[in-house]
Order: structure tokens, then sequence, then C-alpha cells
């Protein structure tokens, strides 16, 4: 498959002096589900925040290509119009609009004739929305309140669709929804790059991973060689819950290969 997002070697800071990422590459091919896996503090969010453009001046070193242009440094909506999409891990929602008006919005600038088609591919991928339409968005749940943020995401037809933590805060049985509508999105044909400290959860629906630690990538490969890792399984899929463990992290730090 075709690479669709490409970034070499990119150097993001804070206040000019703190380091979030630490020369970081990687690259996301067309049609299938990246999944960036990491601890709290990794450089997962300032990661798909400097894709999308919202630090500004950032990354300052490296270079960001997305289908074959340079987009580091551009204006966020220069990248959004490119067709880079991201539900942010606060999900980005119009709180005190109604679920219908969420949607509206996100079809704002858009007179083509593919609306109708999409509307009905969000509603039939997230009934629940439809029930919903007329309620405000902060009286939904969690998971709910997640829905929509795909479903206005995808209104913009995204070329890449980016989500941070989609199943953060979730029940897992509501997480596992989310994910399962993840997977029919990639499987309708959107390309997926998505950070998620749920590692099993992302490695189930991903075609390939990479692990980042201290805003590097420190391990990659598809999602059966990370299952099937070692370092991976004991820090990040262990016994015992959905998260890093703090005992599995000191175990890891010891031993660890790479
Ligand atoms: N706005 C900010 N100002 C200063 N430091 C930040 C800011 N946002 C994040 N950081 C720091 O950058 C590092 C990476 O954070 P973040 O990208 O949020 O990691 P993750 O999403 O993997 O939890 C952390 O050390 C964090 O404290
Ligand atoms: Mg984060």
């Amino acid at each position: 498959m075709e690479t669709l997002l490409k970034i070499a070697n990119i150097e993001t800071l804070y206040y000019d002096r703190i380091y979030a990422l630490h020369g970081l590459s990687l690259e996301v091919k067309a049609g299938e589900i990246f999944a960036v896996l990491g601890p709290n503090g990794a450089g997962k969010t300032t990661l798909l925040k400097t894709i999308a453009g919202l630090l500004k001046d950032q990354p300052k070193k490296g270079a960001i290509h997305f289908m074959g242009k340079r987009i580091h440094r551009l204006a966020p909506e220069r990248v959004a119009r490119l067709g880079i999409v991201y539900v942010p891990e606060d999900r980005g929602l119009f709180r005190e609009l109604s679920v219908k008006e969420n949607l509206d919005l996100g079809c704002w600038g858009r007179s083509d004739s593919g609306i109708t088609d999409d509307v009905e591919f969000i509603y039939q991928l997230f009934p629940i929305l439809k029930n919903r339409a007329y309620q405000q968005a902060e009286t939904l749940s969690g998971g709910e309140q997640q829905m929509l943020a795909m479903a206005r995401a995808m209104l913009r037809r995204p070329k890449l669709l980016m989500l941070d933590e989609p199943s953060l805060g979730l029940a897992p049985r509501v997480g596992r929804e989310v994910y399962e509508a993840l997977s029919k999105i990639s499987q309708a044909g959107t390309t997926i790059l998505l950070v998620e400290q749920n590692a099993k959860m992302a490695l189930r629906i991903a075609n390939f991973g990479y692990i980042m630690e201290s805003g590097r990538i420190v391990l990659e490969g598809t999602a059966q060689e990370l299952q099937e890792n070692q370092d991976v399984q004991e820090l990040y899929l262990g016994v015992g819950g959905d998260t890093v463990s703090p005992k599995g992290w000191r175990l890891y730090k010891k031993r660890r290969t790479w």
C-alpha cells in the first residue's frame, strides 16, 4: 500500500526547551489502521497535535509529508483541508449544541452531493445518534460523545482520521463498541491513526503498531508481532488490566531489550 503520511525525525518542544518529541519517525500506509501505544506522558497527544498543525512553529526539526506534500509547520486549517481530521481526547464537541447541530457543523463548507450518503453511513454506524438527535451533546454518555465526535469527523470525509485515546474513560463494553465502529470505518476505506494507552484494545483492530516512550518510537511491528513480543506482553498486555501497571513498568525498566 502507498504511504499516506511520512514523519521523519521530528522534534517538538514546549516553551522552546522541553522536548516532547525526540527525533520521531513513522509511516502510515493508506487503507490501514495504525496505532501508537505508550504510557501517559510518552508524547502521543503531542504527536497528533504536531501533525494537525496545532502547535505553532512545531516541529522544530524534521519533516512531515502527507500524500507527498510537505505539511510541517502549516496552519491547522490548511492541514485539515488536505483531509487530515483530528478527534481530540476531549472530543472537541460543541457541548451546548444538540447532536444534530454538531453533525450539521461537521458538514460545514460542503456542498457536494455525497452528504446524504455520508449521513446515512454514520447513522448506520451509530443508530443511537438518531435517537439522540435533539439532545444536547453534554448530556450524552461518554461513549455516545465519542461516537458523535467520530461521526462528525467522518462528515469531513477524512483521508486520514486521527483519534486521541478513543476508549479513554469508557467502560470496556463501550470501548469495544467504539473500536468495532473504527474497524468498520477502516473497512469502508478510511485510513486511521490512533494513539492509545490501552494496547490490548488497539492491537485487536490495528494492522500495525508503534510503541512510543519519552518522545521516541522504541519498537514497531505488525499488530501480531507486537502481541507476540515478550516486552509488549509484559508491559502493555499484562494480566490484570488493560493499561500499564506500575509493577509491570518497573520490571520492564530492568530487563527491557530496547
Ligand atoms: N502544553 C504543554 N506544555 C508543556 N509541556 C507539555 C504540554 N503538553 C504536554 N507536555 C509535556 O509533554 C510530554 C508529552 O505529553 P503528551 O503528548 O500529552 O503525552 P501523552 O499524550 O502520551 O500522555 C509530557 O512530559 C508532558 O508533560
Ligand atoms: Mg495524551
